[in-house]
């Protein structure tokens, strides 16, 4: 089975490139085969990799829009078991074109069908917003992973996404179901963050991934070198947070 995840919150900035990044090199570092899907028009994810966006001559746009194999799309990138479908601005076209096709919302589904195969795990790195790529992410996915820093607004908004994960459960994808709750940028000495860690328990109950991602300097660094955070600085904080998160991942998916 591969298991699919989408890496989503419409919140800006709370980590979800740099955990479908760094969570996708973990992965592929404990010899799982890996495909990394940047669906944000940013093009952070592929960028975090090393992937030169502004060079690129093939992105998933052409998977989305031009009927490319993924295959012919992906790029190797390190560790070598992971493979990266990359993004740019022109993405953005994308969304405009998918919203006027019917079913444009299970286009890289399809995609997906031959090449699901190839994996053990499909990380999909969403952009901060609930549009079209965002869609097509959860109809393709088995999973949601929502990173969330705790902070007073971060369950603000939280509402949104879950209405949105229930309505494609109820329409495009049964299957799909939230897999966790990631706390990011974690800082335990701070009540607030302790609090909204509470409630987040309370809520989602053993959903919360035990493993948080603290603050680290290392992880913000890593991406202005093109690098992830074990090439980067495999002896970080940072570093071991998402091993950790990788096998906490990885047991419970053992576990069921
Ligand atoms: N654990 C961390 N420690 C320190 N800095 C971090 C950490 N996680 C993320 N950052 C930094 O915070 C910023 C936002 O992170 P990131 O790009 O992963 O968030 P995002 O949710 O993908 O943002 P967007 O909504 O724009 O796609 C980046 O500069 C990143 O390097
Ligand atoms: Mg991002």
């Amino acid at each position: 089975m591969t298991y699919i995840y989408a890496i989503t919150n419409q919140k800006g900035g709370v980590g979800k490139t740099t955990t479908s990044v760094n969570l996708a090199a973990a992965l592929a570092t404990a010899n799982y085969r890996v495909l990394l899907i940047d669906m944000d028009p940013q093009g952070h994810a592929s960028m975090g990799v090393g992937i030169e966006k502004h060079r690129l001559t093939k992105t998933v746009l052409d998977v989305l829009l031009h009927e490319q194999k993924p295959n012919a799309v992906w790029r190797q990138a390190c560790p070598d078991l992971l493979r990266v479908l990359p993004a740019n601005g022109d993405l953005t076209e994308a969304e405009v074109a998918l919203t006027k096709r019917r079913a444009g919302e299970s286009v890289l589904r399809d995609a997906l069908d031959d090449a699901r195969n190839e994996f053990d795990y499909i990380l999909i790195d969403c952009p901060p917003t609930l549009n079209m790529l965002t869609l097509n992410a959860l109809t393709a996915a088995n999973g949601v992973i929502v990173p969330m820093q705790c902070e007073y607004y971060a369950l603000e908004g939280l509402a949104a996404l879950l209405g949105t994960v229930e309505q494609v459960m109820g329409s495009l994808n049964p299957d799909l179901s939230v897999v966790g709750v990631l706390r990011t940028l974690y800082d335990p000495r701070s009540n607030l963050t302790v609090q909204v860690s509470d409630q987040l328990k309370e809520y989602f109950g053993d959903r919360v991934f035990r493993t948080t991602i603290p603050r680290n300097i290392r992880l913000a660094e890593a991406p202005s070198y093109g690098k992830t955070i074990f090439q980067y600085d495999k002896q970080s904080r940072g570093a071991m947070a998402y091993l950790a998160l990788a096998g906490e991942l990885i047991r419970r998916n053992e576990m069921t």
